[in-house]
């Protein structure tokens, strides 16, 4: 129940309670109703939204450049090396958008981050080193078969911390 809806609860309890009408009964459920919806809509709120957007964001790189291995997109290794480095600056704000017990739903993180908060770093640290590594050797590759091994490395890096801290569906 989100406090602004609560708020407003109260505050019709107030009103209705000299009236005591047919009315009242009508008037919750709708006000339940609207709160409902309302929180449906905005999904996640706050850092949770933030990082859950940052996820997004480094998926959405990583897509990019799999589609150049895949041999859907022309082989760009500027681009690459852009969302390789946009992948490191992420890496850098990872751990303090997960202050610790933030798992308020719909968030997929669990308890385990912050108790086993210096392997989970230590992942973070690993994601950072392997976009390092993909950036690099995008600057100095002309093939596209030359950046597999680091790209298929950053990627080994996603799974390992999302099988240890992060909801499986
Ligand atoms: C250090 C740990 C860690 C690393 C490394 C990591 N993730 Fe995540 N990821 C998480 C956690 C934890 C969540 C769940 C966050 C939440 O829901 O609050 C998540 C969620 C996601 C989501 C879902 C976002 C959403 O909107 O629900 C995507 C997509 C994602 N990660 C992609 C990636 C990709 C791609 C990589 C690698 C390039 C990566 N992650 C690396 C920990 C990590």
């Amino acid at each position: 129940m989100c406090a602004r809806c609560n708020a407003r609860t109260v505050s019709n309890r107030r009103l209705a309670g000299r009236k005591r009408s047919i009315r009242n009964v009508l008037l919750f459920p709708a006000l339940f109703a609207v709160c409902g919806l309302a929180l449906a809509h905005s999904g996640a709120e706050g850092i949770v939204k933030e990082r859950m957007e940052l996820m997004k964001s480094i998926a959405g790189q990583m897509k990019m450049v799999g589609r150049m291995i895949k041999g859907e997109k022309d082989f760009v290794a500027d681009q690459v090396a852009i969302a390789a480095e946009a992948i490191v600056g992420h890496a850098e704000k990872i751990p303090e958008l997960f202050p610790e017990g933030s798992i308020e739903p719909p968030s997929e993180a669990v308890t385990a981050i912050w108790q086993d908060w210096d392997k989970f770093v230590r992942l973070t640290n690993d994601m950072k080193l392997k976009a390092q590594a993909l950036g690099m050797s995008a600057r100095q590759s002309e093939d596209i078969k030359d950046i597999r091994p680091q790209f298929g490395a950053l990627g080994k890096t996603c799974s390992a911390c999302h099988e240890d801290f992060r909801k499986s569906e």
